[in-house]
């Protein structure tokens, strides 16, 4: 997240603050230390839900995922004791001591708002090994687009109707956006990566969206990466990084054949800059040369779980998702927080039903 800036008219601390709608859609404000998310929110023009405005009856309750804040007043029937100790907050009571990350309870079209839109243009396209692309782009105005790193947007495949969602490998602050897409035969945007894309073509985007994202906390960290799931870790090994973070942890990275290996050397350098934390890959071909040759499963011990003191962050295709999901509830571990994004193939308009994005429901993590 961005650091704390100044209002240079008043000269008071202001935060960033991310709104994330039910929809997937994530919005950013800009909240001043002296003022509630709420009043923010409507200068900014988004409609969060509101109603007495007083800490009084509940209605713009939300989750805080991340930060500190200041609750403000309010009266228990708004906000119970118990909800406030799992992380509820009333936004129109409570103002920001760092940047925030609140779950807003409604869509972002009942907010009156949504993904914003974004066109920039590809200045990098590189075929990292015979199974993944690296999509870079530039955009003229990226100062306003602020995202969370995990968070994906979904890009308009130039010269069909269809969009795909891809994940920043990048971190927020880097200027350029960074995407690595693992290709599928016959799939619309890979055929336009391999087939057709240049550097100069034009691209357009919308988001930042997804619940999949890193929380601050200071617990130690499992990532789990499967395939091009290395992206959204990769924004966060970065954000780690620039945070000087010493929380400890540790990253597998598994994929299906020696083909999908990618961005060994990139992990190794950011790993090593990362005080207490360790990493590995595997592959599931047993021809593989690898030296772990598996599932991901396989390279959890017990002392990565910490007793369940551990915020684990899983990011694949769904069946290893499922896979890594059943293998650590069988451990008998409930982690203190459980994030998950499933990279599900887009389905036709009319067979599409449940959101692609999702997040344990239990997975509020104090911050
Ligand atoms: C939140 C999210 C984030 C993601 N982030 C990334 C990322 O960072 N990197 C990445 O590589 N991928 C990511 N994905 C997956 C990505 O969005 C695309 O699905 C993937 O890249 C394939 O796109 P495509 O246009 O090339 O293929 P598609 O045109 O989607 O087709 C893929 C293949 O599947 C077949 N197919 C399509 N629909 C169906 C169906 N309903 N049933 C059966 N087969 C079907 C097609 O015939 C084709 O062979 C993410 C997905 C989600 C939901
Ligand atoms: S709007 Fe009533 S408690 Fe916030």
């Amino acid at each position: 997240m961005t650091a704390t800036q100044t209002e240079p008219s008043t000269g008071i601390a202001t935060h960033q603050v991310a709104l994330s709608f039910e929809d997937g859609v994530t919005r950013f404000i800009t909240v001043r230390e002296d003022q509630t998310v709420a009043d923010a929110s409507y200068r900014q023009r988004i409609n969060i839900p509101l109603d007495c405005r007083d800490g009084a009856c509940g209605t713009c309750k939300a989750l805080c995922e991340s930060g500190e804040y200041d609750g403000g007043t309010y009266i228990e029937d708004a906000l119970s004791e118990a909800e406030a100790a799992e992380g509820y907050a009333l936004p129109c009571s409570m103002k920001p001591r760092s940047d925030l990350a609140l779950q807003i309870a409604t869509t972002s079209e009942v907010a009156k708002t949504g993904a914003a839109s974004y066109t920039g243009t590809v200045v990098g396209l590189d075929r990292l090994s015979p199974t993944t692309v690296e999509l870079a782009i530039d955009i003229p105005n990226r100062g306003e687009l602020a995202f969370l790193p995990g968070q994906y947007v979904n890009i308009a495949v130039p010269g069909t109707e269809v969009t795909r969602s891809y994940s920043f490998a990048n971190a927020p602050h880097e200027e350029r956006l960074v995407f690595l897409v693992k290709l599928t035969p016959g799939g619309a945007m890979s055929t336009w990566l391999t087939e057709r894309a240049a550097v100069g073509d034009e691209v357009t985007f919308t988001g930042p969206n997804g619940s999949f994202f890193l929380r601050e906390a200071r617990r130690p960290v499992l990532m789990l990466a499967g395939g091009t799931g290395l992206a959204p870790v990769l924004s966060m090994l970065r954000q780690l990084d620039v945070d000087g973070c010493d929380r400890g942890g540790r990253l597998v990275y598994g994929v299906s054949t020696d083909d999908d290996l990618v961005k060994l050397d990139e992990v190794e350098e950011l790993v090593s800059r990362l005080p207490g934390f360790t990493w590995d890959h595997c592959v599931s071909d047993p021809a593989s040369t690898a030296a772990n040759k598996g599932y991901v499963m396989s390279l959890i011990g017990d002392e990565d779980l910490h007793d369940g003191d551990v915020a684990i962050y899983l990011c694949g295709p769904p069946p290893m998702v499922e896979a890594v999901r059943t293998h650590v509830a069988g451990a008998g571990i409930e982690p203190t927080g459980f994030y998950y994004e499933k990279f599900a193939l887009a389905v036709p308009a009319a067979e599409a039903s449940a959101p692609s994005a999702e997040a344990s429901p239990a997975s509020a993590e104090a911050s």
